[in-house]
């Protein structure tokens, strides 16, 4: 058996939680790799809304078994609360949640250290969600990290006051003041607390070497697929550094954050926007500054489920979107949000960019300093609302030719269209996934 990946093409909030969900039925384990709470994956089930950060998108089903493997951080606090949160939903995730010990912890002085940084850049500031994903992966790679497989250790209270104390030395040359800086609303010495507390209660759970399990499970043939988080353009090599996260969010990440050979890579499912969005600062070519893009900020609901922020909205970039494939090795392609688009006289892609005045098909190395000029190709829009539609057969021939236009494109074909948040608000293009 071979794991399949599914991941998001374009500066995250793609609307990978949904797809996983849906298809959560043809798998037994769903796992994440890389990333922490700085994700926020939406699921609409029967009309309820609900936000998962660190546990994979597979939960709500009883039957499948969910694991968050080495690669991927945890703050202890954010992952008891979404497991309180679980259980108010009749969901105990205990039971069916299993975790590797070689994941890292984010400890509370990582979540200060996250926001002295990005205080000090200023208006070079990353933009980030805060969450402690910078400072704790630069531990982990610096080997001074602790892990949750440490927990139970009685050396544990000794391991994180040293690592604590180092970082407040670094907060003190950053002329750190406690009352400066809330952490999830809670001064630091409550949140402390509360994240000790947390750290108790996660002692219940199923801790694993995930790799081991993985590895068995392929043999048991299980069908695993791995959730990515963010998205391509985010990622720590190949997304529009510096302005991304800290960990490898393209396929590569499945390997080394499960402990998967690359061999036994399956399908790769792509997960890309009907139009892109980023939340955070950096680079964005087809970024829209008028009513349109307000417009599908409006109709998209684009405000960020971690941190509330509105994101900013422009046409879908196809440059950028083949790179993406090419890095991933995506072998099927899902539209989301296509029923966003609907009401648009016209739509447009991106297919080339002009940087002096010279037509390019790459991502330049200089993205940040470089004018970049998007060359659009420009569509017949449809009007009417698309998001109730049961058949594909009632789709507008304008939406077929967007979507043909871009699977010309990229050489990669559609397998799922997503018309609207619920599960039942899905076509199956390819009935054989
Ligand atoms: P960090 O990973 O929280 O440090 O954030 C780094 C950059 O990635 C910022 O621009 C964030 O807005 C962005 N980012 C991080 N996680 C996500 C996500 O799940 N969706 C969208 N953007 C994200």
């Amino acid at each position: 058996m071979k794991i399949d990946v599914l991941l998001g093409l374009q500066w995250g909030d793609e609307g990978k939680g949904k797809i996983v969900d849906v298809l959560t039925p043809n798998y037994n384990i769903i796992t994440r790799f890389q990333g922490g709470a700085n994700a926020g994956h939406t699921l609409e089930i029967g009309g309820d809304k609900h936000i998962l950060h660190l546990i994979p998108s597979g939960i709500f089903h009883s039957d499948t078994v969910n694991v968050i493997g080495n690669g991927v951080i945890i703050d202890p606090y954010i992952l008891n609360k979404e497991i309180d949160n679980l259980r108010l939903k009749k969901v105990n995730a205990f039971q069916n949640l299993l975790v590797s010990k070689k994941a890292h912890l984010i400890l509370p002085t990582h979540r200060l250290l996250d926001a002295v940084y990005e205080r000090a850049k200023g208006k070079l500031k990353i933009g980030s969600t805060l969450k402690g994903i910078g400072p704790t992966y630069t531990d982990k790679v610096g080997r001074n990290g602790i892990r949750l497989g440490n927990i139970t250790n009685r050396k544990f209270i000794d391991k994180y006051n040293l690592l604590k104390e180092k970082h407040l030395r670094i907060l003190e040359s950053y002329k750190w003041d406690e009352k400066d800086f809330l952490i999830e609303g809670l001064s630091f010495s409550d949140y402390e607390k509360s994240w000790f507390a947390a750290v108790e209660n996660l002692k219940s759970l199923k801790l694993i070497d995930s790799e081991y399990f993985i590895d068995q499970s392929l043999v048991d043939h299980q069908r695993i697929l791995a959730e990515g988080a963010q998205g391509t353009l985010l990622d720590v090599d190949f997304g529009s550094y510096p302005f991304v996260t800290s960990s490898n969010t393209t396929c590569s990440g499945v390997c080394s954050g499960l402990g998967v050979a690359p061999n036994r890579i399956g399908k790769v499912y792509g997960i890309v926007k009907a139009y892109c969005t980023r939340v955070g600062s950096g680079p964005f070519p087809t970024e829209l500054f008028d009513t349109t893009g307000e417009r599908l900020r409006d109709n998209g609901k684009e405000f960020g489920s971690t941190t509330g922020r509105p994101r900013r909205c422009g046409w879908l970039d196809l440059v950028a979107l083949k790179y993406a494939i090419m890095l991933n090795g995506v072998s099927s392609l899902v539209m989301t949000k296509a029923d966003v688009l609907s009401g648009f006289d016209t739509i447009k892609v991106c297919i080339h960019y002009k940087v002096n005045g010279e037509i390019i098909n790459y991502l330049p190395f200089e993205i940040m300093n470089e004018d970049i000029e998007p060359v659009y190709h420009e569509l017949k829009g449809w009007e009417a609302d698309i998001s109730n539609l049961t058949s594909l057969d009632e789709l507008p021939q304008e939406f077929n030719d967007y979507m043909r236009f871009i699977e010309d494109f990229v050489g990669v074909p559609f397998d799922i269209v997503s018309i609207g948040p619920g599960r039942e608000q899905t076509l199956m293009i390819n009935k054989n996934l």
